[in-house]
């Protein structure tokens, strides 16, 4: 077996401030919000995991199609000795690299969900013996301190997970990881591009309910975490597509008119019947687009590269 390491920038406690002041502002806003990263504690993880492999949810299979169909022009750009990747997740995809990336020495998964990245990186370093894994639980939209591994380093960033930042966010996030980047370093993004409405609402609104019951869980957390007294089944789970932003927004609408306490923030919030919490976007994105908010954390795009039926885009950028 080889080495795994775990280190962790973020509190043990997830009732840390962060959680709190996210959870007040939210709250107490109009409109109502939540920030997305409280949707995965080790429950949200797993439910994110059967998304991925609902028949309505293309983008994993879309992007994985690319994966395998690019990992060596991918190996042969960036001769990468680390991959780095941020919001790792299950780690499933990243196989494919894992395996075409021949001159790989280290791999740095990057995630908040501990259960996640515990399973996933124990798994690979039995799996792998020569690969070094040094997970790392933090929140990449916070400042990262990546370890001390060789390069050239490949920092990825897979699943669409970039476009559950807002712009504002997304243009920072990209400059921070522009200047975590030295020259010969390659950034690896993967896009949900933008198509027929109706495939869009499908793949976050699925028939068995599953995406229902992921969007419900952020409420679960905040109950145990914060002692909250939501309801999940007092709210309905809502899924749009808004055509100006070019984004899904995922709600939860309250089905009457409730009053729901927060005790650990001394809040007690009503809902209006019908009022709907925001809780996360998925912005859809266009070739563009995608290279103009590159070029503007100062990232050119190199490469850009389409599953067959053009769903979903992976985009390198090497650092010259
Ligand atoms: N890359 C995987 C998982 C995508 S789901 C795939 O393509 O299938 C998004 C992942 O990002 C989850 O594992 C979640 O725990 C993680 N995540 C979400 N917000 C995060 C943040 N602010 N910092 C670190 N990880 C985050
Ligand atoms: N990165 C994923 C995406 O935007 C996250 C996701 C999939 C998601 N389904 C969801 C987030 C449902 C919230 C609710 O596709």
């Amino acid at each position: 077996m080889s080495p795994f390491h775990l280190t962790r920038t973020l509190p043990e406690d997830a009732t840390d401030a962060a959680l709190r002041a996210d959870v007040h502002r939210g709250l107490t806003g109009r409109p109502k919000t939540l920030p997305p990263k409280w949707f995965y504690d080790a429950h949200g993880s797993d439910l994110f995991e059967k998304i991925t492999e609902l028949p309505e949810y293309y983008p994993t299979r879309a992007e994985r199609e690319i994966l395998v169909a690019r990992s060596g022009d991918i190996a042969a750009a960036t001769r990468a000795r680390t991959l780095v990747e941020l919001g790792s997740g299950s780690s499933e995809k990243t196989r494919h690299l894992l395996d075409t990336l021949t001159d790989l020495h280290t791999y740095v998964p990057v995630d908040v969900s501990e259960s996640a990245l515990t399973q996933a990186g124990q798994a690979l370093a039995a799996e792998r013996p020569a690969l070094d894994v040094h997970a790392l639980i933090a929140d990449f939209t916070a400042e990262l301190t990546l370890p001390e591994t060789p390069g050239p380093r490949l920092v990825a960033f897979l699943g669409g997970t970039i476009g559950n930042l807002l712009p504002v966010e997304r243009a920072a996030f990209l400059a921070s990881v522009r200047a975590l980047l030295a020259p010969g370093d390659a950034l690896l993004l993967g896009t949900d591009l933008v198509k027929d409405e109706e495939v869009l609402v499908r793949a976050y609104d699925d028939a068995a309910g599953v995406t229902a019951a992921f969007n419900k869980n952020v409420l679960t957390v905040i109950n145990r975490e914060l002692g909250a007294d939501f309801e999940p089944a007092a709210f309905d789970h809502v899924a749009a597509w808004d055509a100006e932003h070019e984004w899904i927004e995922m709600r939860l609408r309250s089905r009457t008119a409730q009053t729901v306490k927060v005790p650990a923030l001394d809040l007690a919030v009503d809902f209006e019947a019908g009022e709907e919490l925001r809780t996360e976007v998925s912005a859809k994105f266009r070739h563009e687009g995608v290279r103009r908010e590159l070029s503007a954390a100062g990232l050119d795009l190199a490469h850009w590269w389409t599953d067959d039926a053009g769903r979903f885009a992976l985009s390198l950028s090497v650092v010259r």
